[in-house]
């Protein structure tokens, strides 16, 4: 069976990533940043037969990315699942920008998936599924934009649109996709209570846009439907 490696597994959408994807017999590499209060994450690794395996990563220590391809360095992997995220805007209106909190954004929303792709190519390049996904938002997209504010987040997401945009022609050779994806509005702790869906629509619809994918699509932004979302 495959294998994908997930980031920020241990709630949301990465907690629910792996429910899925082992439930579906995958090996799962679910990352979080402190295994030991993981307890959500630590009781599905416990019923999955040894399919989920808990790993600690904390994704804004870049070298502890490295320090962490290292360690699996023998493993073939799949399919890479850059999911942690921060909304760091809550505090952060137009005049009381939060610069320290903006920096933190853009490490760990846009500088963490790509120091992650370049960690993981060669596993990627030794598995069959050779897919990087991307949890971005549409909040990211400049044609959506009608509301304004969200300074930090929304610049950390486009951001990492056009990062994977470049990562998708750069990876093209290897035949390595990169794909971009919006998970809907999602009742998690980031989403809220009143969001659209739940994490198990979210993940559902963005599995199968995953398993769906072609080498010509690699590049796009794609929602949890399927549909592509502008820029
Ligand atoms: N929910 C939505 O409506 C929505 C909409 C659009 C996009 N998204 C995107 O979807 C992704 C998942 O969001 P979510 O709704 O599941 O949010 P969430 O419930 O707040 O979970 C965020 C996850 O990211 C992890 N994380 C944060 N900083 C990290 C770091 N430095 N290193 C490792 N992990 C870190 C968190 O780990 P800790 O528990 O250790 O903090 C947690 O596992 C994010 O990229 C988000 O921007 C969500």
């Amino acid at each position: 069976m495959p294998t994908a490696l997930i980031t920020g597994a241990n709630r949301g959408l990465g907690l629910e990533f792996t429910r899925q994807y082992a439930a579906e017999g995958w090996q799962v590499l679910a990352c979080c940043r402190r295994p030991a209060e993981a307890d959500a994450l630590n009781a599905v690794a416990q019923r999955s037969s040894g399919k989920v395996r808990v790993l600690a990563l904390d994704v804004a220590d870049l070298n502890a990315i490295d320090a962490l391809a290292k360690t699996l360095q023998d493993t073939a992997i799949d399919l890479v699942i850059n999911n942690a995220g921060i909304y760091p805007d809550h505090h952060s209106d137009f005049g009381k920008t939060d610069y320290e909190a903006w920096m933190q954004a853009f490490r760990i929303n846009t500088m963490a998936p790509l120091k992650v792709a370049e960690a993981f190519v060669p596993h990627l390049e030794r598995g069959a599924g050779k897919l990087i996904a991307t949890v971005s938002s549409k909040m990211g997209s400049l044609d959506d934009n009608t509301s304004g504010g969200c300074y930090l987040y929304r610049s950390s997401k486009t951001a990492v649109n056009m990062v994977m945009k470049s990562l998708s022609l750069d990876l093209a050779a290897r035949g390595i996709r990169a794909v971009i994806l919006h998970p809907g509005w999602v009742q998690t702790d980031m989403g809220g209570p009143n969001a659209l869906i739940n994490a198990e629509q979210s993940v559902s619809g963005m599995r199968r846009v995953l398993a769906n994918v072609t080498s010509e699509q690699s590049g796009h932004f794609f929602s949890y439907d399927g549909k592509e979302i502008p820029w």
